[in-house]
């Protein structure tokens, strides 16, 4: 039962001794593990219920850490990772071979990223491993923002949760592959299409999603990711539309919707604050009092498409 929370002393020993502890990171909590240990990858993968298909990201604490995890590594990596490192941007490489086919779905590329939060930071650095670490919930369901969500969903699963506060960002990080010709943004986050292009000048954004039997090489991309239990509606409702009586309505900003405001991502409509919001709000009406969710429209632009691109996702394709 939580809390007591986990202290990073014990988080450390524990993630040493090859068990898996949850782990605070500014874009969602994680389910770290040693990267280099197969049976604490295997540990994350059953506490979440997650396949071996859908591959793991690798955490390290500077950046002279990268080639201890990938190879081949391409100049624009590093001008990303000066420019966005530590920060809620992954990058795709090459893998060495001391990477476990495991946490990569037995592609040949890894997932790196270099959390800024301070906590996440100091476990990896006295730890001293690279942690692979999914996001803390379990398989398609929506990512914990707080200690609380992941006690709800795999307090009973895993050796402990560290509390490190609410999440800043809010939604997963930025990928950003870089084993093609030209950067790709497999999945937005916080660092925008135009953020990488600063940087290196060109970028294209993949929006594919899933192939059955093959490894989820663009990520999150089950049409179902992020999917709350309560329906979530993210869409227009015609006109005269008999909505469930428990509706609730997430807002944006202070446009009218189609009933009043439940709760509000941001009333004055900031999409930075949005998005630090929005999974907490999920998680909160995520509950029996309601029989649908629905969501206002966001802009889709900037971190807008991120969080356009998670409530595609989690919302059901018509209105019951
Ligand atoms: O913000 C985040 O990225 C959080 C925190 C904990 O760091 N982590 C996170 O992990 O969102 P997860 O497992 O929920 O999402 C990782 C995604 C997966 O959907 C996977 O498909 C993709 O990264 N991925 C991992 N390795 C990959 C690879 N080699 N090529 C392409 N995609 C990869
Ligand atoms: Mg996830």
């Amino acid at each position: 039962m939580y809390p007591p929370w986990t202290s990073v002393e014990d988080a450390v020993r524990l993630l040493q001794a090859g068990q898996v502890v949850a782990i605070p990171t500014e874009t969602v909590y994680g389910l770290a593990g040693n990267t280099y240990n197969e049976t604490a990858l295997a540990k994350i993968f059953e506490a979440k219920e997650r396949p071996t298909f859908d591959p793991l990201i690798v955490h390290i604490a500077e950046i002279d850490q990268l080639d201890d995890v990938a190879k081949d590594i391409p100049e624009a990596a590093y001008r990303l990772a000066q420019a966005y490192w530590p920060g809620p941007l992954t990058m795709i490489l090459p893998k060495k071979d001391c990477i476990p086919d495991l946490a990569t779905s037995g592609l040949p590329s890894v997932a790196v990223r270099f959390p800024s939060h301070p906590v996440a930071r100091r476990i990896i650095k006295e730890s001293g491993l690279p942690l692979a670490a999914p996001s803390a919930n379990l398989f398609k369901h929506v990512s914990p923002t707080t200690a609380l969500h992941v006690a709800e969903q795999l307090g009973d699963r895993i050796a402990g949760i560290v509390d490190g506060g609410p999440c800043q960002v809010g939604v997963e990080s930025s990928i950003v592959s870089l084993t093609g010709n030209t950067p790709a943004i497999l999945r937005p986050g916080a660092i925008t299409p135009e953020m990488v292009k600063d940087i290196l000048g060109e970028v294209i954004v993949k929006t594919s999603s899933s192939q059955p039997g093959k490894p989820m090489t663009a990520p999150g991309q089950c049409d179902t990711h992020y999917r709350p239990q309560v329906p979530l509606y993210y869409g227009e409702v015609p006109q005269g539309y008999a909505l469930p009586k428990r509706t609730a309505r997430i807002a944006f900003g202070n446009g009218a919707g189609p009933i009043p405001e439940t709760v509000n991502l941001s009333k004055a409509g900031d999409m930075v604050e949005a998005t630090a919001n929005l999974y907490a709000l999920m998680h909160e009406l995520d509950n029996p009092d309601y029989d649908l969710i629905l969501v206002d429209p966001i802009p889709n632009i900037g971190i807008g498409m991120a969080l356009n691109d998670r409530l595609k996702r989690a919302s059901i394709r018509q209105l019951p």
